[in-house]
């Protein structure tokens, strides 16, 4: 089922989120964070920053799952998803890093990476979990195909996806990293709130096919039909088809 709110800009969409996140921040005694990196979630983390400062939300007691780390960057790449969380999140707000998880991108047994994330992972329900939606339809990095049935598994990226992120790379395809650690398709099924972020038009066939189209894996987005509790925050570009 799925819960949709449109918004005008990008800012509207953010404080949408942001006030869904403070909620279970503040109503949980020990809130675990699903996060997300890209550039949808970037608002609200600005926003969890600011309230951080001006209200003293803590975070202290939360523990924080990301979805996805690239293989074969160092932690310390700048397009690392470690470097990225840090600027754009922790680093402004009081989460212990002890609490943080990230997947290792660096490990030499990338099998052994993705079981051992998945196993901390289950240890965990995850209270809210936010995602992005990528042009393909794909949620953390499960690219069209992934088994609904996945846990966190190594995937290789897509063209189009590699095309959508070479932005972040100095426009440069060639920079952007092949592979990827995920959580799957199944470990993101067990949140038990989940907030989806879309804005831009080269997202709408996307939301579209999540919302509206057959639960085929064609459209990995398209799992979440069968959540319980997802809501979209979208502008107006990204819903134009629905
Ligand atoms: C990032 C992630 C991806 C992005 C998606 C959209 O952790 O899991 O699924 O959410 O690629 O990216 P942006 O937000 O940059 O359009």
């Amino acid at each position: 089922m799925f819960n949709t709110i449109i918004k005008k800009n990008y800012d509207e969409v953010s404080s949408e989120a942001f006030k869904i996140m403070k909620d279970v921040v503040t109503s949980t005694p020990r809130p675990v964070l699903g996060l997300a990196t890209g550039s949808s979630p970037v608002g609200m983390y600005k926003k969890m920053i600011a309230d951080h400062n001006s209200n003293g939300t803590s975070y202290q007691n939360c523990v924080t799952f990301n979805l996805d780390e690239y293989v074969g960057l160092p932690k310390t790449h700048d397009q690392s998803y470690y470097t990225f969380m840090h600027e754009n999140l922790f680093s402004g707000i009081d989460v212990p890093e002890e609490n943080i998880h990230i997947p290792n991108g660096e490990a030499a047994d990338e099998k052994a990476a993705c079981d051992d994330y998945e196993n901390e992972l289950k240890k965990y329900t995850v209270d809210i979990q936010i995602l992005g939606i990528g042009s393909d339809g794909h949620i953390a990095f499960n690219e069209p195909g992934t088994p609904f049935t996945s846990e966190t598994h190594l995937m290789d990226l897509t063209e189009q996806t590699r095309r959508d992120n070479a932005r972040f790379f100095d426009g440069d395809i060639d920079e952007v990293p092949t592979e990827a650690i995920t959580q799957g398709l199944a470990s993101i099924m067990r949140a038990k709130k989940i907030v989806l972020i879309a804005t831009g038009a080269n997202k709408a066939e996307a939301v579209y096919n999540m919302i509206h189209g057959p639960k085929i894996t064609d459209c990995p987005a398209s799992i979440l039909q069968d959540h319980a509790d997802v809501t979209v925050i979208m502008d107006e570009a990204a819903a134009a088809k629905l």
